[in-house]
């Protein structure tokens, strides 16, 4: 996810920019450039500083000569590390085309092959550059700007809101947008174009949504939009009535609303340009070739937290699609186990911020024993990513609030694409199998969005059980996990008690705590250990505990047994965790709230761990 915004015919533009993408820095903030149009060419400037990327790049600003149309870009990365030379606004050849982008060039690899063999010169890893040269190419044969860009994207897959300025037509901004959002704005004798509101904010209140699929023209002081087709299309009007913090927040009262909501994009996105077409599994930044990863004969994965959980289930997945061994440690209590490892081990280090102390030096511990080592994680060039023999990336953007949601979500689906990939190149799956089981992951974004359009339900419940102390999270095979998360969820964000437990171990000592008042929260969607949990929800409620249950829809049964149930659509089981989850991220969030809890920063916590 990045931050763009654009201008034309405002004499300031330099500084409009400048507190536009100050503004958009929740969206991405690795890197930062801004491009000006002046008379015959383009000036540019850009700074890779982390999150002081838009300070720095204000001081190099300061050189800029005075201008009236331009763009602005800050960015989390998504491919090529974040450094100058991947910074946008990325260039054509001849430096007279600049482009902004947000989103994925699904087929990058594929048209920067044919331009390169055509002539052109890379100057960067990014997917976007391969825009700037599209365009390029189409002007060199005549046409304008807009025209270029809208031909450009025919040849494009993938998901995108780009903007586009070029020295031949100084004071035209072109735009577009597919999955990614786009806004735009007009002003007496001005246009302004930006990935979300808060960049707009307090320079006009005329403002509008470009829809997908749709390219606009901004001149000053006039929008021409169309279809990329070319069709004339009246862009609808957005009325706003934020202040500048809650816009950032999209609208919504904290970072952790938002960026729950922003899961189905951020899997979506995690899994966007994983198959190649003949079907095989293209993870090819974690740099581990098939046959190395033939060669592999134990998993270790290493992890802390949520990305623990995650871990956990990938274990399920490991083992059961691909057939391969797979144990998984608490990262602090690996790397003093004296872990026996080989250099047929791979250790595999989940960890979202690829900061995590913990993890890092777990891997370095796996690393001094002779495993190769692959990292997953959701920053690009973060230390994991940094030391790892190769890493597979989530894409789920910027996560502000201190508890993982998205990032969790898009570690899930990341990791259940590498046990598919196991599973593809030891032939423990047919194809059919790990093509049905990919559509089935590619159904997941709606599925989630459906849970969190329940959010209200799940919100009579928290009300229902305000008043209790005592919470258990019970569950059965990748339905255990779940449970740990969500009583992980319910402890850092309410600070009230909360286990999880696998639903079998309650017998083993824990159901003595069991009186009435204590909640039993039992991850019920249908699993092969189904029937068994329902013998351990009849033991809960036999001792007078409150009973919440997360169902699949229409589970009579379930409904039966509970209090209360919080449904959710069916998924294939080892794929349920994504949906299984939500209602428990959604349960903390209204608890911790009704308590008056601050849940993007909760008491004691920091969002990333680097002290061991
Ligand atoms: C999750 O809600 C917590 N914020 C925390 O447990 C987190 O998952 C853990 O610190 C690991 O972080 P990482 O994924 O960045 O390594």
């Amino acid at each position: 996810m990045c931050g763009i915004i654009g201008v034309t015919g405002r004499p300031d533009a330099a500084e409009l920019l400048l507190e536009g993408l100050e503004r958009l820095e929740y969206r991405g903030y690795d890197s930062a450039g801004l491009v000006l149009s002046v008379p015959g060419s383009l000036w540019r400037a850009r700074a890779a500083e982390g999150t002081t990327s838009v300070g720095a790049l204000r001081v190099l600003a300061a050189e800029a000569p005075g201008a009236s149309t331009g763009l602005g870009h800050t960015r989390w990365a998504t491919h090529g590390h974040p450094a100058v030379e991947n910074a946008h606004p990325l260039f054509d050849c001849t430096q007279r085309v600049g482009v902004v982008h947000n989103g994925i060039i699904e087929n990058h690899a594929e048209i920067q092959g044919r331009l390169v063999a055509s002539g052109h010169t890379m100057a960067s890893a990014t997917d976007t550059e391969v825009l700037a040269h599209l365009v390029e190419e189409r002007m060199a044969g005549g046409m304008g700007l807009a025209e270029s860009v809208r031909v450009a994207l025919g040849e494009v897959r993938g998901s995108f809101s780009i903007a586009v300025v070029s020295s031949d037509e100084p004071e035209l901004l072109v735009a577009a947008r597919r999955n990614t959002p786009l806004i735009l704005g007009l002003a007496d004798g001005a246009a302004f174009l930006a990935s979300d509101i808060p960049a707009l904010l307090g320079q006009t209140d005329r403002l509008f949504v470009l829809a997908d699929d749709q390219l606009a023209e901004l001149r000053p002081g006039s929008i021409a939009v169309s279809t990329l087709d070319g069709l004339p299309v009246e862009p609808p009007a957005l009325s706003v009535h934020w202040d500048l913090a809650a816009a950032q927040k999209g609208g919504y009262e904290d970072f952790m609303s938002k960026e729950i909501r922003e899961q189905p994009r951020a899997v979506a996105d995690t899994l966007l340009d994983r198959c190649r077409p003949d079907g095989s599994l293209a993870l090819d930044e974690a740099k581990l070739t098939d046959e190395d990863l033939r060669s592999i004969t134990r998993i270790h994965i290493v992890a802390c937290g949520s990305s623990y959980h995650a871990a956990l289930l990938a274990r399920y997945a490991i083992e059961h699609w691909a057939e391969l061994a797979a144990d998984v440690d608490v990262a602090s209590e690996f790397r003093y186990r004296e872990p026996v490892l080989d250099p047929k081990a791979l250790a595999l280090g989940v960890s979202q911020s690829g900061e995590s102390l913990d993890t890092l030096l777990a891997l370095r511990e796996a690393r001094a024993r002779g495993a190769r080592v692959l990292g997953v994680t959701n920053v690009v060039d973060s230390s994991i990513a940094r030391e790892a023999d190769g890493v597979l990336y989530t894409r789920a953007g910027p996560e502000i609030c201190v508890a993982a949601t998205k990032t969790l979500l898009a570690q899930i689906v990341a990791l259940d694409l590498l046990a598919l990939k196991l599973a593809q190149l030891r032939a423990t799956r047919s194809p059919r199998e790990i093509s049905a089981t990919l559509d089935a992951l590619h159904r997941l974004p709606a599925a989630i969005e459906e849970v969190v359009s329940r959010a209200k339900e799940v919100d009579d419940v928290a009300k229902a059980l305000g008043g209790a102390r005592d919470f258990f999270f019970l569950g059965r095979n990748v339905g255990y996990p779940v449970a740990l998360e969500g009583a992980l969820k319910l402890k850092e964000l309410s600070y009230l008690h909360a286990e999880g437990y696998p639903a079998g171990e309650l017998k083993h000592g824990p159901i003595a705590l069991l009186e009435p008042g204590a909640v039993v929260v039992g991850v019920a969607t249908r699993n092969p250990l189904w029937e068994k949990f329902r013998s351990n929800i009849a033991e809960v409620k036999s001792r007078g505990a409150t009973v919440v249950l997360v169902a699949n829809d229409g589970d009579e049964r379930a409904a039966q047994l509970a209090d209360h149930v919080l449904w959710v659509p069916e998924a294939e089981h080892l794929l349920s965790p994504v949906l299984d989850i939500v209602p428990l991220q959604l349960f903390a969030y209204r608890l911790a709230r009704l308590h008056g809890l601050d849940v993007d920063r909760p008491r004691n916590l920091a969002k990333t761990v680097t002290v061991e």
